[in-house]
């Protein structure tokens, strides 16, 4: 069923657990995100990044339709949720899409520019009824000094800059810098639990994980148990999809047909997705 990002995530940190956010960029990776959910038998979010809308011509409403129309079809709830946003053009498609939520990804400006961004960014989103997640990870760049990449492997989120900006920009959930990093194609990323420990209290809100690919299951285990409630993972499907295309195409290179190679790619996929979902609700008490 279509269910609203807001809910799940409240519902998750109710139970001290954890909701899997995956990116999903294509049809096939929507089906196999909710075909994994409804094995593991647990509620799941569906994101689409500014980035993947890039993709599609610049236009989320066909794939967010079609993402919502599979959600509506699911045994499981599934909430529809936009990653990454830069414009506000886009931003103000969300709720004409479907989206019950966006993330607004100003992190990459300076402190005071994030936060007057994303604080116009929430006011919108509480007026269109959307929950809205932002970022701040960008303890470096300040006094002029070059700003780091808000999910380089050294950034964190400063717990006390953190309550600060919660505060002044109403916003409903915070991704944190605790180690993690995008794009990630080996599981070796370790996770500051001493820092997620200090965020997890000086803040109210719920906590998010960005680039969890890269984040062994252990360490996604403790982070959930030390307050992470939404876990975002992009990059481990697409890993696990064009293994499996490519493993297609070199066993028979006569392949016309792309569903022949679709189908072990969306298997892929979910098989991927009922195991990190797994990982998450195996966490153990804190
Ligand atoms: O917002 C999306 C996530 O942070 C995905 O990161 O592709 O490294 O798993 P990932
Ligand atoms: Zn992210």
């Amino acid at each position: 069923s279509l269910a609203a990002t807001g809910t799940l995530v409240a519902d998750a940190a109710a139970g001290r657990r954890a909701v899997a956010a995956f990116n999903v960029i294509t049809l096939e990776h929507v089906e196999a995100v909710v075909e994994g959910a409804e094995a593991a038998g647990s509620p799941v979010i569906l994101q689409i990044s500014e980035n993947a809308v890039k993709f599609h011509h610049g236009r989320p409403a066909p794939l967010a339709r079609a993402a919502a129309e599979v959600a509506r079809l699911a045994t499981v709830p599934v909430a529809l949720h936009l990653d990454h946003v830069h414009s506000t053009a886009l931003l103000h498609q969300a709720a004409d899409c479907g989206f019950s939520s966006v993330m607004f990804d100003a992190a990459h400006l300076p402190y005071q520019e994030n936060l007057a961004a994303t604080r116009a960014a929430a006011d919108w989103a509480h007026r269109a009824g959307l929950w809205l997640e932002a970022e701040l990870g960008e303890v470096g760049g300040k006094d002029g000094a070059a700003p780091l990449d808000a999910h380089a492997p050294g950034a964190r989120t400063d717990p006390a800059e953190a309550r600060a900006f919660v505060e002044a920009t109403g916003v409903d959930a915070l991704a944190v810098a605790v180690g993690s990093s995008h794009a990630m194609t080996s599981r070796t990323a370790r996770l500051d639990h001493g820092l997620l420990a200090r965020l997890h209290d000086a803040l109210d809100v719920p906590l998010v994980l960005h680039g969890s690919s890269g984040v062994p299951d252990g360490e996604l285990g403790r982070a959930v148990a030390g307050g992470i409630t939404k876990v975002n993972i992009g990059t481990a499907l697409n890993t696990a999809m064009t293994a499996a295309v490519r493993a297609h195409l070199a066993d028979d290179p006569r392949t016309v047909d792309p569903r022949s190679y679709l189908a072990p790619a969306r298997t892929a996929i979910s098989r991927t997705v009922s195991e990190l979902i797994t990982v998450l609700a195996g966490a153990p008490e804190a």
